[in-house]
């Protein structure tokens, strides 16, 4: 845009998502934004990002560090963009939170209910600027999704399938829940999980379970298949299944109303009457730029801390359902999460099992505090 100052961008992270994903979307809003450093621990990165740089027609070439101190001690970037493995993040992000560097991070928002609190705590005590990728909510078939959900009357019920066709968690950091937090739920999961609370808000009542692994044998310990309900408080119920190892990558989700329904998948948003009619249909692309959307968003909201707020929220919010979600697989047992404890099942420490979900219900106000969204 004319008039306004070119951002000077540095990456945190120079893999999969990097090169294939933020290369093409930086390069394309080179009059907004320039990338002017990375870093990666991995020292092959460089000649990786040169590559993708170049394929793209990115001419001016960034410096590159091993790693985001030394990064961070030598330039000043505008905002940073933090596409490293899920364990690293939040060390990551806090540093940059106690610079003062806007920071645009990938998902997931936090590993725990007590990572999101502290990152919560950290940007509110710092002012910080934080923005986190997940891409739905700044695409135009997305929105208009969530524009016609107002136009089939009282909502009751929606079913959603996200389904890929991988075997990327079955080896490096995504195949250690030590390390990735997790694999359908907090990995792949988390876009449909935020987009639910985004048509939705939180559910009040989950209970999730997994599906026996593809190959027993195999060392990966995240979970690759996975069957959740989830009710909300006003009544309306869904079901989400979510699979990392299918034949083939799907998305589709449906909402039920009084008044009539809408199908939704990555390219195709249809709605229908009562009497099944189709009367509103919007087509989109198959394969879509899943970066482009959420920087020029980032770029526009950058000194708006009302926008900081609200991710901070909904990042808190969805971290403690996907927490839920995760209890509720070990403990069998419906969850509450809104009263979702402040430790985390999934790495030990202090939780205490058996009592989620059985609690009884002390209001929506108490349970928002236990999790830091005030
Ligand atoms: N929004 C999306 O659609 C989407 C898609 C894919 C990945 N992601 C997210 O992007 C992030 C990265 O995923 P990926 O697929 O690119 O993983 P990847 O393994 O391909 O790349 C991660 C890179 O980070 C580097 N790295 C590891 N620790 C580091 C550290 N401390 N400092 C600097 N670099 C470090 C690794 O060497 C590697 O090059 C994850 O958070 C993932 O969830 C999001």
């Amino acid at each position: 845009m004319p008039g306004l100052p070119v951002i000077r961008c540095a990456v945190i992270g120079v893999g999969r998502r990097t090169l294939d994903d933020y290369v093409p979307a930086l390069a394309g809003l080179s009059s907004r934004i320039e990338l002017v450093a990375a870093c990666d621990v991995d020292p092959a990165a460089e000649a990786r990002l040169i590559q993708a740089l170049a394929r793209n027609g990115h001419v001016p070439r960034p410096r590159f560090f091993p790693d985001h101190a030394s990064l961070l001690d030598a330039v000043d970037p505008g905002l940073v963009i933090v596409a490293t493995p899920h364990h690293t993040h939040h060390d990551i992000t806090l540093e940059l939170c106690r610079r003062g560097i806007p920071v645009l991070k990938e998902k997931p928002f936090a590993l725990s209910p007590a990572e999101a609190r502290d990152l919560a705590a950290a940007v509110r005590e710092h002012d910080g600027h934080l923005r986190l990728c997940v891409q739905r909510r700044h695409h135009p078939l997305y929105l208009r999704a969530k524009d016609a959900l107002g136009r089939i009357g009282a909502i009751r019920h929606f079913d959603a399938t996200y389904q890929l066709s991988t075997d990327a968690y079955q080896a490096g950091w995504r195949a250690e829940t030590r390390t990735s937090g997790g694999g359908a739920i907090i990995d792949m999961g988390y876009h449909i999980i935020d987009l639910l609370h985004w048509f939705f808000g939180m559910p009040s009542l989950v209970y999730a379970s997994a599906a026996p692994k593809l190959n027993p044998d195999a060392a990966y310990d995240v979970e690759e298949t996975t069957l959740s309900t989830l009710t909300y408080p006003n009544g309306v119920t869904g079901v989400l299944r979510l699979s990392l190892c299918e034949s083939e990558k799907s998305e589709l989700i449906r909402v039920y109303g009084s008044g009539g329904h809408i199908e939704l998948t990555r390219d195709r948003l249809t709605r229908f009457d009562r009497s099944n009619r189709p009367v509103e249909r919007v087509a989109g692309e198959r394969s879509w730029d899943s970066a482009s959307g959420v920087l020029v968003n980032t770029l526009d909201h950058l000194s708006d801390p009302d926008v900081t707020e609200r991710e901070v929220q909904d990042g808190v919010r969805v971290t403690a359902t996907i927490e839920s979600l995760y209890r509720s697989i070990s403990q069998q047992t419906s969850v509450r999460p809104l009263h979702e404890e402040t430790q985390d099942a999934r790495f030990g420490s202090g939780h205490r099992r058996g009592t989620a979900g059985t609690e009884p219900a002390d209001g929506v106000s108490m349970a928002e505090a236990a999790i830091g969204v005030v």
